[in-house]
């Protein structure tokens, strides 16, 4: 059995492989935490982006979209506090010359102990078998006891000492824990300072003309500096949402896991205005919406979790994360907050301008509040690429490996396949494609064995192959052969453009979404 980080492995050189995901710049060694979507990568981003963008705009008639500019004036920054507050602490090696962040050191070092006790526990699991109590165990063996301890005792120290900002306690929580850099496996640290991660650029043509700017590192910012423009113009009533899809950029300093956390990536984000006072009752509505559009894609209830915070941004009244369940554990995928009026106040006192929302039912004039939900599409994208990977054993010894993607998310919905590439058989394949092309994205493959192109099919995920044969000119029929179960059946031509629809039409997930 392979283990998770073989798994995860495997899943990104088949992205690769498989023209999902490349790394940026690749013939030039490529650059850190930035990629690049390839020929299948791009479909299935954008259908996910379609999934997200209908399901907020079709199917509420008071939320309507925007696409705002990735450069927005500097004071935006300011007002909303990214200017002085989005920071990472960071700590450098003086011998290895690697930068770290801290916080991330000493997440680390938990996982350490976390590891060490489940190592423990495994042991012991197999040690007692059926009559196993795992609460007693952690209770009266000392050696698991005193990981529980070791570890709880750091976590509560990293935890006040993030709360308090304070950067001398959290270089000194690294020395008493004794973590090495992994470069140079010495102690030699400098001391921590706070790093802001906003790409900064200049805009305008002279030295002294020009003026700082920053790549906007969420896209909120370009709904809250609309709100009015959009109130306005589309005569939209509260409570009603302004949505958005665009790129944002963050100079992570830790780039890890992937497409899981990069420096260039894109956020499907939703801010919703509401009365003050029914936020919390529009947070608990979308929490459940938002999980409800996850849940609609079939990969796995028990994969997803929300991480309610106990410890809330000072503008927020209530804050959660909906969690996947990736290779490496229960990550981040979307967050959802009420940030009562922070940001259209701070703009407000920002920019000298009156932002209100003439109530006529309440007939009073109020700041909004706000809900978000914000969503990456990398990460979204790397859930359902790590969900739907699977390497089968097949009777007779045989392997493939299949991505069992949400048909209704997959770049390809069905691949024409002539079995031979002659007695007219690929023209009959080209004139059904030809056909279908206008409603799918479809393929056409006559090359190699049928065998090998239900593989190659299979592991981009198509959910159907089409075989053209002898009997089709006679019959009028065509063999489907399903992605998932191998089977197939034997249909006719005139049927195939209900079965695809059927099976990828994300109608049906939006009708189960509302109807729950
Ligand atoms: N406007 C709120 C906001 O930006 P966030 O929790 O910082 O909140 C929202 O980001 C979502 O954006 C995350 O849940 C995640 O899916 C995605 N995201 C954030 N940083 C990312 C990164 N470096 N790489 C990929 N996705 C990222």
């Amino acid at each position: 059995m392979a283990t998770q980080e073989e798994t995860f492995k495997k899943i990104v050189a088949h992205c690769k492989e498989y023209g999902f995901v490349f790394p940026s710049s690749e013939i030039y060694d490529g650059l850190g935490a930035v990629y690049d979507y390839g020929q299948n990568g791009v479909e299935l981003k954008n259908n996910i982006k379609r999934y997200w963008w209908d399901a907020m705009t079709l199917l509420h008639e008071n939320i309507v979209g925007i696409d705002a500019a990735i450069f927005m004036h500097p004071t935006t920054w300011k007002a909303s506090g990214h200017v002085d507050a989005f920071n990472d602490p960071l700590i450098d090696n003086r011998d290895s010359k690697k930068r770290y962040r801290a916080d991330v050191l000493i997440e680390d070092q938990i996982a350490k102990y976390d590891e060490k006790i489940a190592k423990e526990l495994e042991k012991a699991r197999k040690r007692f078998g059926e009559s196993f109590d795992e609460e007693l165990y952690k209770q009266t063996n000392e050696r698991v006891r005193e990981h529980i301890e070791k570890r709880e005792a750091l976590h509560a120290r990293y935890a006040k000492a993030m709360n308090d900002n304070d950067l001398a306690e959290l270089k000194q929580i690294i020395l008493d824990e004794e973590i090495v850099c992994p470069i140079s496996g010495t102690r030699n640290w400098t001391d921590v300072r706070q790093f802001n991660l906003m790409f900064q650029t200049e805009m305008g043509s002279t030295a002294d003309g020009a003026m700082k700017i920053y790549l906007r590192p969420e896209t909120a910012q370009g709904i809250f500096v609309n709100f009015l423009n959009v109130q306005k113009t589309g005569r939209m009533k509260v409570p009603f949402g302004i949505a958005q899809i665009g790129k944002a950029f963050r100079n992570e300093i830790v780039a890890r896991q992937f497409i899981f956390r990069m420096r260039e990536f894109e956020q499907m984000e939703m801010q919703f205005f509401v009365r003050p006072g029914e936020e919390l009752k529009w947070f608990e509505h979308w929490k459940q919406f938002r999980l409800r559009w996850h849940k609609a894609l079939g990969l796995g209830d028990e994969k997803y979790r929300f991480h309610d915070h106990e410890k809330l941004a000072h503008y927020a009244n209530a804050a959660t994360d909906i969690e996947f369940l990736m290779p490496f554990g229960f990550k981040e995928v979307e967050g959802i907050h009420s940030r009562t009026n922070f940001d259209l106040s701070q703009h407000a006192k920002f920019s000298g301008k009156k932002i209100e929302y003439f109530d006529p039912e309440l007939n009073q004039s109020y700041t909004p509040y706000v809900i978000e939900t914000s969503i990456g599409v990398d990460r979204m994208f790397l859930s359902v690429m790590c969900s739907s990977y699977e390497e089968q054993q097949l009777e007779g010894g045989d392997t493939r490996v299949v991505l069992h993607l949400p048909p209704v998310l997959a770049p390809v919905k069905a691949c024409i396949m002539p079995l031979v590439k002659k007695d007219g058989l690929p023209e009959k394949a080209r004139e059904i494609m030809n056909e279908l092309k206008f409603d799918f994205k479809v393929a056409y493959d006559e090359k190699d064995s049928i065998g090998k192109r239900y593989r190659r099919q299979d592991a981009v995920g198509t959910p159907f192959c089409i075989t053209v044969d002898h009997d089709t000119e006679k019959d009028g029929c065509v063999t489907v052969r399903y992605r998932d179960t191998m089977e197939q059946d034997r249909v006719k031509i005139e049927d195939l453009h209900d079965i695809i629809r059927k099976a990828t039409d994300p109608k049906e997930l939006y009708k189960k979404i509302v109807s729950e």
